[in-house]
């Protein structure tokens, strides 16, 4: 094992896309940052330099962090911010993974521009579980927004209403030859009659979750989240944000271009579209002159059916090599309900606010980081209490429920180091129905049942714990459910949250705090010395 170091010095870059320019904070000087590449295994060294003007932290998305929660990211939850001149190297070890995952950054809005792709190989020697590829390419999707980011999620928070939504989808930073702006110039793929590509397709975008497609050229869908999955062949993948799609395609088509078309998944018609983004495929021996383009429909935006037929055809690989360790046996059963609602606000704009919570309670963001306050045992910082279930009972998918007011608080879940786990995660509906993309920190875990309406009991009988695909982050239908497993084996404090930052901005996240009962001091090795001091 290898390792790898790398340094991201944070600056701000002046960067013109759409026909006009802004100051971003970016990863030296890159958008979309630069990638980082290990093998399974390697150590991995990241010394983060903050050159602007605001607080930051970077979060290594997927990454497990087994005994390194120090080295997770996210602020306020592992570590304090990394201040203006300050410095910190993030520390870890790739343990068990291969795949693509992401990185980003972990507090505000800063994670529109300052993201990047993370690429695990196999150890050296090991082969793919499928046919090796000519070429791999990164393919990230993001937003861009003409005005300040950070600027939109001020003003929204301060009307209470929804924030403007962005002005472009960009593929590798590129918004596309469609966009109004005639000069912008889209991302390019070019490829070779007869090879195999392997895209690493990122969901790096802020409140999207994203169809995928390219003209006149099937997908494989081999890997999730850095984990194998039963290969299958799609037209359209779903992605939402957080999520990684490792896909092979072929280039057996006639000589041409080809495009490549993203475009957003909303369950409900309440998204003002902004603007299908496209790439084109670009085949070498296309004569210029005589180069004709085939075009591709994005799904309409409501393409329900086509989202659900993709999520249920993610199986583990669950090979001899690859096995699928799904807990046959549950310590812990809980039943969260997640959703939007409204609370009160005499200065906003509707004299109302929009508020997310997980079981009625809208988590507040701590002033020191939950993880050193557990290690340290420093009080007042959060309680254990978090609900298992949903207070009252009620119908979470009538058109109307009644809006359940929320408390604000700093609760966490407890969990025994080594239980098991299954979390049904029901969505609510409360103002609008619309999908959540929940991610959980450091672990992967098993998405063992999915279905419309309220869970029920007998649901379990139809769990799949065989094969279910593993991965990190998971869409929550409207109006519907979906059940997770995993082990609690990673003792620290791992965060869980809506990955729509608008809605982790609305308060739709919680923490688990996993230890051994023998006290954090002798599961999680202590913090490093240029641990940020809050
Ligand atoms: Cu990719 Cu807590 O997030």
């Amino acid at each position: 094992c290898r390792i790898r170091h790398y340094k991201f010095n944070v600056v701000m870059k002046n960067t013109t896309k759409l026909c006009s320019s802004k100051p971003i904070v970016t990863v030296n000087g890159l958008f979309p940052g630069p990638t980082v590449s290990a093998r399974e295994g390697d150590r991995v060294l990241i010394k983060v330099v903050n050159h602007v003007k605001y607080n930051l932290s970077i979060h290594w998305h997927g990454i497990r962090q087994i005994q390194t929660g120090w080295a997770d990211g996210p602020a306020y939850i592992t570590q304090c911010p990394i201040q203006p001149g300050q410095s910190y190297v993030y520390n870890f070890t790739v343990t068990g993974q291969r795949g693509t995952l992401w990185w980003h950054a972990h507090i505000l809005w800063l994670r529109a521009t300052v993201h990047g792709a993370i690429v695990i190989l196999p150890k050296l020697g090991v082969p793919y579980p499928f046919p090796a590829p000519d070429k791999e390419v990164v393919v990230l999707l993001g937003e861009w927004w003409k005005s300040d980011v950070e600027a939109v999620i001020k003003e929204a928070t301060k009307s209470g209403l929804a924030p403007n939504v962005s002005d472009a989808h960009t593929i590798n930073g590129h918004p596309g030859p469609v966009s109004t702006c005639v000069t912008q110039r889209g991302f390019n793929l070019p490829v070779d009659t007869g090879k195999t590509y392997m895209l690493r397709v990122i969901n790096a975008a802020l409140n999207e979750e994203l169809f995928f497609k390219i003209a006149n050229h099937m997908l494989t869908v081999v890997e999730v989240d850095a984990a194998y999955v039963k290969p299958f062949k799609t037209d359209t993948i779903l992605i939402a944000p957080g999520q990684t799609t490792n896909v092979l395609i072929r280039a057996n088509q006639e000589s041409g271009k080809y495009l490549v078309a993203v475009s957003p998944f909303m369950d409900a018609p309440i998204s003002v579209d902004n603007v299908t983004a496209t790439a084109t495929l670009h085949y070498s021996t296309a004569v210029p002159s005589s180069v004709k383009t085939t075009l591709t429909a994005p799904p309409p935006q409501n393409a329900t059916a086509l989202a659900t037929k993709f999520s249920d055809s993610l199986r583990s690989l669950n090979s001899k090599k690859y096995p699928a360790q799904v807990p046959l046996e549950v310590d812990h059963s809980l039943l969260f309900t997640i959703g939007l609602g409204v609370n009160p606000c005499t200065t906003c704009v509707n004299g109302s606010r929009v508020v997310a919570d997980i079981n009625n309670v809208t988590f507040v963001m701590p002033k020191i980081n939950l993880l050193q306050a557990h290690y340290f045992k420093i009080s007042g910082v959060f309680t254990d209490d978090f609900p298992g279930k949903p207070k009252i009972p009620y119908n979470y998918t009538g058109t109307q429920p009644k809006n359940f007011g929320t408390i604000k608080a700093t609760k966490l879940y407890r969990l025994a180091y080594n239980s098991t786990v299954e979390l049904v995660l029901q969505g609510t509906g409360m103002v609008v129905p619309e999908n959540h993309p929940i991610h959980l920190h450091g672990f992967n875990f098993f998405v063992v049942g999915r279905g419309v309406g309220n869970f029920k009991k007998k649901d379990r009988k139809k769990f799949n714990l065989i094969d279910p695909v593993e991965r990190n982050t998971v869409g929550v239908p409207s109006g519907g459910w979906t059940a997770i497993r995993f082990r609690a084996d990673n003792p620290g404090v791992w965060f869980m949250h809506c990955h729509l930052e608008v809605h982790t901005t609305w308060g739709l996240k919680m923490a688990f705090v996993v230890d051994n009962g023998k006290g954090p001091n002798e599961s999680i090795l202590p913090p490093p010395p240029d641990f940020p001091k809050c």
